[in-house]
């Protein structure tokens, strides 16, 4: 679907993320799973990932993020209408994460609940916050991608452990003139893949038992290779439709920023799309794969970074448990596209 030409807009004000302190690096996996920094790095690109605290949880690091969104977008949290938190490793299965988070922030009382799209869920729950705030029916969306994926991730599983870390991103939404902003976005799913990436006990179909945490049911489960072949070409349609629906061509984009989960996913993807390297964002050497985290993450950064600038086209694209995928262009505003 692509934004009315004419109609009100709806796009990001501020960005910000947070990230644990604790860092875990190839060199200590080597020490506790038969791998080697050098498979990780060639099959992977990651070097290191942040570990949370024990004491830590999704809803610490998205209050962190979300801080620093409201901060940078000049927005206070008093005047937060709608919070949205995308994740798969909320504090608790329920109340929701955004309810917890809100409460923190002292926003009053608005709108809130969490969002389940697997690593594609910060993509969703933008699209989510674009049009219920375009329609006018809410002024100021807070939008958080927050995971603590540590805590589901088998540390005796070579295969899964070495890809994920722990991260949050938010950004806050808000009105802007028509043609900035949001500009499109193409969301989808395929369930018949749904069993190629779960956890598979904790749930209503697999209640936690002695049996299921005996056989290691309550951590990420994972067929790399099935994800791996879904997201090059996921990703490739997902974002070409995407930059097609806001009007423009690949030669438009100025900056993709693509759900880290392997640097070759990335490398090839970009490569479908005609894209060069040097307008790809890529962390995933210092965070590893952080979910729904992850695109925020790497917005985030790259604000700070000063590669975004405003009238930028800036195209993010994830794909996940689900299986899910989404693509967004959005145009980067000037102080004076805010409504
Ligand atoms: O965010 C969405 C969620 N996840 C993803 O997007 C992940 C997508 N998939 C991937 O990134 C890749 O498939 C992986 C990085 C997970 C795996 O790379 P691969 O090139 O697909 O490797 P593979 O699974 O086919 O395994 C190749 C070999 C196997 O050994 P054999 O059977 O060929 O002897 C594995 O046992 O590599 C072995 N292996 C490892 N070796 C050392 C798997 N994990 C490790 C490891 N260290 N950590």
């Amino acid at each position: 679907m692509e934004t009315t030409p004419g109609m009100p807009s709806a796009g990001i004000w501020g960005v910000g993320r947070a990230v644990p302190a604790r860092v875990l690096t190839n060199a200590d996996l080597e020490a506790m799973v038969d791998t080697t920094d050098e498979w990780i790095r060639t099959r992977t690109g990651i070097e290191r990932r942040h570990i949370a605290a024990p004491d830590e949880a999704a809803s610490d690091l998205a209050y962190r993020a979300s801080r620093q969104a409201l901060e940078n977008a000049d927005v206070a949290a008093e005047e937060v209408d709608l919070v949205i938190v995308a994740t798969v490793t909320p504090d608790m299965l329920f109340p929701a994460t955004a309810c917890l988070l809100a409460d923190r922030l002292g926003a009053n009382k608005p709108a809130a609940f969490d969002l389940e799209a697997g690593c594609t869920g910060f993509v969703y729950a933008i699209t989510v916050a674009e049009k219920m705030v375009a329609s006018g029916a809410y002024r100021r969306a807070l939008v958080v991608g927050s995971e603590i994926l540590t805590r589901i991730t088998d540390w005796e599983d070579r295969a899964t452990c070495v890809l994920f870390g722990d991260a949050a991103g938010a950004a806050v939404v808000g009105p802007c003139r028509a043609g900035t902003g949001i500009l499109s976005h193409v969301l989808g799913s395929d369930g018949a893949g749904g069993d190629v990436l779960n956890m598979p006990a904790g749930g209503s179909r697999m209640g936690t038992s002695e049996e299921t945490v005996r056989d290691r049911l309550h951590y990420i489960h994972m067929s790399g290779s099935d994800v791996f072949k879904f997201a090059v070409r996921a990703m490739g349609n997902s974002a070409t439709e995407s930059t097609q629906r806001a009007g423009l061509d690949r030669d438009d984009i100025d900056l993709y920023i693509p759900h880290q989960a392997n640097h070759r996913i990335i490398t090839a993807s970009a490569k479908r799309l005609g894209l060069p390297l040097d307008r790809v964002v890529m962390n995933i050497q210092e965070y590893g794969n952080t979910s729904s985290a992850s695109i925020p993450l790497a917005l985030a950064e790259a604000w700070e970074d000063g590669r975004v600038a405003a009238g930028d086209n800036i195209l993010l694209v994830g794909f996940g448990a689900g299986l899910t995928w989404g693509a967004t262009v959005l145009r980067w505003l000037d102080d004076g596209d805010r409504r």
